[in-house]
């Protein structure tokens, strides 16, 4: 690994020609590059947990009223809704404690078509409640009242758990007047029309605070949730005494970041290619999360790289066709796809053939090529905001060396063959004075939320009695 930490023409066992490397040289960052994106990212955290500058701050820092990861006194049954990642997913979850904590878990996946992702609010409730319904009388649980965790997956300001008013819209949903209204008004709402069954909606938790409770429940340390999926976003546990927002200093108090924000206001112009451009004006919200390149972007990404490589001539001797001009024809599966070792060129020849650009070999290995650099460069960025995480735990915990774990979820993290082990070693070699573990959420954020939604039960009894 060279200077720019990418894998070289010689490594790719091959020689790509300098004429295409020099083409995608902005997508390069060095280290140099990282840790200044990093100390950029950790002005941006401190900004938005201020109080003055909050309300013009572009990476939100929103407190999730989350102040602790599970204990291991959690108990009772609960449901989980999944809304917002690549799939609708609904959880029941039972925890229960004989001699030691256990959780069973059922699940079902949802569809939800796109026109009902763009259509309105309603309409986006009404079938998130249908599923519920749907699923509860599969359980055969449609006559009891179990309390709810609801995973929703978007920006939401919050004042208490169990509420989150929706601040935009991000990744593939754009349902209309959503945007500044309660979320959970809304499903419970869509709930009470039905008549059919009652829920006692507990909690809304962002993923990566499912995520990251999820992952406490096997490992203390957890102190860090981490996404990269059709999105990207962390949290992370902040001391309330850098929390404006909320009342109180003592202790501490999940933060969901939203990082996804990041660079929104144009402070990452510098490091942004004409593709990155070119994509945000055909977005869905244009001018949001798009600094990243994760899921919704990823073969996007390189199919403008490719479409602009042929027209120069650099590849399929000039050949376009129709399918490669057809904005979603290469998708992220397939960079991941190209990426596997052994596997991956004939991949790259067969997708190609695809899209009838009629790939010669050395066009597979040149395609092979630009998904490693789309996806390092992504895997990088994540890196660097990650280490300005990481370092604010370790200052806010006065210690030299930083131990913590960081629970991770996401289809892309999950798919790609060498996406983790990229992150995790550029992750180490930004914040060298760290003991970093990666554990990986196999259960997603559903079991976390039902332990959110557990401690908020446990807290409303407490209250009752
Ligand atoms: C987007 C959402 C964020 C979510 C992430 C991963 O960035 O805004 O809330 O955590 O995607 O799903």
């Amino acid at each position: 690994e060279g200077r720019c930490h990418l894998l070289t023409p010689l490594m790719l066992g091959c020689c790509v020609s300098p004429q295409i490397d020099k083409y995608l040289y902005a997508m390069r960052l060095s280290d140099e590059t990282l840790l200044d994106v990093m100390a950029r990212f950790r002005r941006e955290m401190k900004n938005g947990l201020s109080r003055d500058f909050n309300p013009t701050a572009t990476v939100k820092m929103l407190p999730t009223f989350v102040r602790s990861i599970p204990d291991g006194s959690e108990k009772g049954d609960f449901i989980a809704l999944d809304l917002g990642g690549s799939y609708f997913r609904i959880l029941r979850v039972k925890v229960s404690h004989e001699k030691k904590q256990t959780v069973q878990m059922e699940s079902e996946i949802y569809n939800t078509p796109e026109d009902i992702m763009h259509g309105s609010g309603t309409r986006l409730f009404d079938h998130v409640a249908e599923c519920l319904g749907d699923f509860m009388e599969k359980q055969q649980i449609k006559d009891k009242k179990l309390p709810v965790g609801f995973t929703f997956s978007f920006p939401c300001r919050q004042s208490k758990l169990d509420e989150g008013f929706l601040i935009t819209w991000t990744k593939r949903f754009k349902a209309s007047g959503v945007e500044g209204a309660d979320v959970v008004r809304l499903l419970n709402k869509a709930i009470k029309k039905r008549g059919d069954y009652d829920a006692d909606i507990m909690a809304v938790v962002n993923d990566t605070v499912g995520t990251m409770m999820t992952c406490g429940f096997d490992d203390q340390r957890c102190e860090v949730g981490l996404i990269i999926g059709t999105g990207t976003n962390a949290c992370y546990m902040e001391e309330m005494r850098h929390i404006d927002l909320v009342e109180g200093d003592e202790g501490r108090m999940c933060i969901n970041t939203e990082w996804g924000a990041f660079g929104d206001d144009g402070s990452l112009e510098d490091i942004r290619t004409e593709f990155d451009r070119e994509i945000d004006r055909g977005s869905l919200n244009p001018g949001k999360q798009l600094r990243w390149s994760v899921g919704c972007t990823w073969g996007e990404l390189v199919r403008l790289i490719l479409v602009k490589m042929a027209k120069e001539g650099l590849l399929f001797e000039g050949r376009i066709t129709p399918e490669l001009l057809t904005k979603g024809k290469f998708e992220t599966k397939h960079v991941s796809a190209i990426e596997k070792s052994k596997e991956g060129l004939n991949k790259a020849k067969e997708i190609l053939t695809r899209l009838g650009v009629e790939p010669s070999h050395e066009d597979c290995i040149a395609v092979q090529h630009v998904c490693t650099i789309v996806s390092f460069r992504s895997a990088n960025l994540v890196a660097s905001t990650l280490g300005a995480i990481l370092n604010q735990l370790r200052d806010n915990k006065g210690v030299g060396r930083l131990r913590t774990t960081v629970g991770v979820d996401g289809s892309l993290y999950k798919m790609h063959p060498q996406y983790a082990r990229r992150l995790h070693k550029t992750t180490r070699r930004l914040v060298p004075d760290s003991e970093v573990r990666f554990l990986l959420s196999e259960s997603g954020s559903g079991k976390g939320a039902a332990m959110v939604t557990a401690v908020a039960y446990r807290l409303a009894e407490q209250h009752r009695l």
